[in-house]
């Protein structure tokens, strides 16, 4: 049994692949070390709690000696931790820099110390920056041009991560991956709060013109490619992933309202975010290529079986909303607090 460190499982990519993992990967045992900041929530792992391949360690990826502690005895380690909401990164960039830039560099020199065979930096399409309408979606070639402090404090990971393989022959891979969609994410990202506000008949606020273009995967899509790149990638290399599937938002937005039988009139633009991406897309014939990975679900697909989701599962949005998630840690683990 191979033992993995997952950082940042208890947050919404993190969750869905712990699960997935649990599931469908029986050779690893998972080891969750997670803050539970605002967006960490651990009723999304409820249902696997008592599995025993898996464990939950509350900690900060800044805090080097819990991190150690935590990593020892481990094969591999997925690295997701992080401030992950641009519009957050705007108001105050601070821990953005400190979690996902210098969290980073904490990871890398414990997975140094224990010579872990293989570490995955989970990083995003936004390091490179804004696509114009007629430009070709990026590659893993593309100029880094990160526009938000998030995106710059994305790219300073990869950054660091690069320089480790480099200088230190670390074993590091990374993946960029475009916009997740899926059960448990957090509603203050586009579609789970649209699916949130338009059930209890509240406006949905739009940035701007609603033009932007994003390129939607479902998150079980990502967590399979993720796991691919572990097994598979080429050490030091990295991976694009993306589901081939751009939407201009306000189209989204209208597929989810007729979806959830609402009216256009709860769209409600507002004002821009500033520095707004105007689109990404993502090239991923590298690891549709190299790695035969590829999409499993369409948007067409998927986004039903989100709203369907978020529908039956009103008990966990109204926990998150109203604050009462943040109460499961203690109610579950009484004081077993890692630092
Ligand atoms: P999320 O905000 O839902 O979850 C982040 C998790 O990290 C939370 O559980 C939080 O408690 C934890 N965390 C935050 N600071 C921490 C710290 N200092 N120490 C330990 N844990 C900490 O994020 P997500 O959407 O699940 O994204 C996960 C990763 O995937 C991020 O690195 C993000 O940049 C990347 N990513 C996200 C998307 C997307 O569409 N959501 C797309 C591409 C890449
Ligand atoms: O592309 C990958 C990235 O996707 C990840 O790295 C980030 O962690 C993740 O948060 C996401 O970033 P975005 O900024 O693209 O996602 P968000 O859901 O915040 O916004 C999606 C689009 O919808 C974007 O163009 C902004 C717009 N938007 C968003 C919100 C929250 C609105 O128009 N109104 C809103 O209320």
């Amino acid at each position: 049994m191979k033992r993995l460190m997952v950082t940042g499982g208890a947050g919404f990519i993190g969750s869905n692949l712990i699960k997935l993992i649990l599931r469908e990967f029986p050779d690893y045992e998972v080891v969750n070390f997670d803050l539970l900041t605002y967006a960490g929530n651990l009723a999304s792992l409820a249902d696997i709690e008592d599995n025993p391949r898996y464990s939950f360690i509350k900690g900060d990826v800044l805090n080097a000696e819990a991190v150690k502690k935590a990593m020892a005895g481990c094969w591999g380690v997925l690295h997701l931790a992080a401030e992950s909401h641009v519009d957050r990164s705007i108001l105050d960039s601070g821990p953005f820099i400190m979690t996902n830039v210098v969290g980073t560099q904490v990871m890398l020199d414990a997975a140094r110390h224990y010579n872990v065979e293989r570490y995955v930096q989970v990083s995003t399409d936004e390091v490179y920056g804004s696509l114009k309408l007629n430009d070709p979606p990026f590659t893993e070639q593309n100029y880094l041009k990160p526009n938000s402090p998030y995106s710059a404090s994305k790219t300073s990971a990869d950054l660091l991560v690069r320089a480790y393989v480099k200088t230190f022959g670390f074993p590091a891979l990374i993946t960029r991956c475009s916009n997740n969609y899926g059960p448990y994410q957090f509603p203050e990202k586009l579609i789970p709060l649209l699916i949130r506000n338009a059930m209890v008949d509240e406006a949905i606020p739009v940035y701007g013109d609603g033009q932007q273009i994003r390129d939607w995967l479902y998150v079980e899509d990502h967590c399979r490619a993720i796991m691919t790149v572990l097994e598979k990638g080429k050490l030091g290399e990295v991976y694009n992933i993306g589901g081939n599937a751009e939407l201009v938002n306000l189209d989204l937005i209208k597929m989810l309202l007729a979806e959830l039988g609402k009216p256009e009139s709860l769209i409600t633009f507002v004002k821009d975010r500033p520095a707004h991406d105007r689109r990404y897309a993502m090239n991923a014939s590298k690891i549709e290529n190299e790695l035969e990975w590829k999409p499993i679900f369409t948007p067409e697909q998927a986004l039903p079986m989100t709203v369907r989701w978020y529908r039956e599962n009103s008990d966990w949005v109204h926990s998150v909303i109203t604050g009462e998630y943040q109460k499961y840690y203690n109610k579950q683990y009484g004081k077993k607090d890692e630092g």
